[in-house]
């Protein structure tokens, strides 16, 4: 057995009390994202998104976080991956993110849905021209030749296909929204008493909202 040694760093970070938390976890992810922005080093929208197979499989894989709405939380992929495949057998996903600067940890849970296309265009059309185009060229998640040069000769094709300038949306790409159903804040505190603030929706409409213990 080889025992893994972390920085050693305590969590020593400020209090975190149920009245200063927004009734709605969506705008208290947004103040707490706002806040890394200013002080993490790190990409704040990096998060671990997990999804699992119609046979329980779990898995998961970071992905950017690319906005957020009233309903839930946005990234994008390719419809055709290994997520995208169990999405499309369990609509159900979950992520975690973990801001360290601010000693910040925010989990959430809930249904997946994909966006609408025009919503998946409009990302799609704001990326970069080379995003665009790898995006017709990788057959993400597919086992491919050993070489680099498949992806790059992949690259060069569709390069040669959208000349005219235009790369349009690929039918098997865009954005997925996870609309949360609980969302648990997590600011680490001294000695490993961390505070947890756990957010369920009630059906009817709102949030409850329980402290956890750490
Ligand atoms: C920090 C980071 C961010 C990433 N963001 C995305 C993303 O937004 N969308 C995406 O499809 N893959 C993203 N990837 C790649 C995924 O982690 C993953 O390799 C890919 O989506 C295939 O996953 P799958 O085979 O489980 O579907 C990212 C990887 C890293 C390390």
């Amino acid at each position: 057995m080889t025992y893994l040694e972390g920085s050693g760093k305590e969590f020593a970070g400020p209090p975190l009390l149920l009245e200063q938390l927004d009734a709605d976890p969506l705008r208290q992810f947004l103040a707490w994202y706002q806040e890394a922005q200013r002080v993490e080093t790190g990409d704040p929208t990096a998060v671990a998104l997990a999804t699992s197979s119609r046979e329980g499989r779990v898995r998961s894989r970071m992905v950017l976080l690319k906005a957020i709405d009233e309903r839930g939380f946005l990234f994008f992929t390719n419809y055709g991956s290994r997520k995208g495949r169990d999405l499309a057998d369990n609509p159900q996903g979950a992520f975690s993110c973990f801001w360290p600067a601010s000693m910040r940890q925010v989990c959430v849970r809930g249904a997946v849905e994909k966006t609408a296309v025009e919503e998946s265009a409009a990302y799609f059309e704001s990326r970069p021209v080379l995003s665009r185009l790898s995006a017709w060229a990788s057959p993400q998640s597919e086992p491919i030749p050993p070489e680099r040069s498949f992806l790059e000769d992949r690259l060069q094709q569709v390069q040669e296909r959208f000349s005219s300038g235009h790369v349009p949306l690929p039918p098997h790409w865009g954005g997925y929204r996870l609309i949360p159903d609980e969302v648990e804040f997590w600011q680490g505190r001294s000695n490993r008493l961390h505070d947890r603030f756990h957010y369920v929706r009630v059906p009817g409409g709102g949030w409850k909202v329980e402290r956890l213990a750490p």
